[in-house]
């Protein structure tokens, strides 16, 4: 079954008003290939001018982080109807640097279930470092993060959600995993789906990689059969990230 395509931008904690507004800018005005979905993840002060600034059919914004509570006492957090309120429809959960600064696999998964309950769809991170690598057990590592997940998460949250692994050894660090590593952790993703989920959303999900994807090494790792799309971090605040969003052409 084909998968359509999707390039996602965490912008982390850059840029600025005017920074922002120009990188939304550069995509309206280039030519996306159409049978990509883009979103892109600006900081949370920045959503509602990004909001307002895209105007390119097939590009979304998400935020990079979200509640699992509703609206209340919680000094410093961003609820998932707050999202939806300023039209916001996507959400990043679990990326390693939120997991880093001490989010559990199943505050992480709480948060994606509350998402989604929310009517908002979700890119959910998985991903191991190096030691983790260096002892053999990334694929251990990825499957106890998607275990917890797929405990709270059921029948068509899965179609909610986009899943990036994120080798954390590789994030910022230009270094790249190479097309065969990410080829068989994301297989190993896809496996585990199909025997703990469904055939159908093995065969559904997105699957992305993230962690350096550049304009010269996304060609390569978007031929790959279990690729589905990259998470992009520091490569989609520059002009080349129309080149990435372009690269399953
Ligand atoms: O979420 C994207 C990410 O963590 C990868 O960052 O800068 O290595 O592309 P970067």
């Amino acid at each position: 079954m084909a998968r359509k395509f999707f390039v996602g931008g965490n912008f982390k904690m850059n840029g600025t008003k005017e920074s922002i507004k120009s990188i939304i800018k550069n995509l309206n005005e280039a030519k996306l290939d159409p049978n990509v979905e883009v979103v892109i993840a600006p900081s949370h002060i920045f959503l509602p001018i990004a909001v307002d600034a895209v105007t390119a059919s097939n590009v979304a914004v998400a935020a990079q982080n979200v509640s699992n509570k509703p609206n209340g006492a919680h000094t410093g957090e961003v609820s998932v109807s707050q999202l939806k309120d300023i039209g916001v429809n996507w959400t990043i959960t679990g990326h390693s640097e939120r997991r880093a600064a001490g989010e559990s696999d199943e505050e992480v998964a709480l948060k994606t279930k509350a998402a989604i309950d929310g009517g908002l769809s979700v890119i959910w991170c998985c991903g191991e470092s190096l030691e983790e690598r260096e002892a053999g057990k990334t694929v251990e590592v990825v499957e106890k993060q998607l275990a917890a997940l797929a405990e709270k998460v059921s029948g068509d949250d899965w179609k909610k959600i986009v899943i990036a692994y994120e080798p954390i050894w590789a994030i910022g660090t230009g270094k790249v995993a190479t097309t065969e590593q990410a080829q068989e952790v994301h297989a190993a993703i896809r496996k585990w789906l199909r025997t703990n989920v469904s055939d159908s959303v093995a065969d559904e999900t997105r699957i992305l990689y993230g962690g350096s994807v550049t304009a010269k090494n996304c060609k390569d790792l978007a031929k790959q059969e279990d690729i589905d799309g990259f998470l992009v971090g520091g490569a989609s605040l520059k002009p080349e990230f129309v080149d990435i969003i372009n690269s399953n052409q």
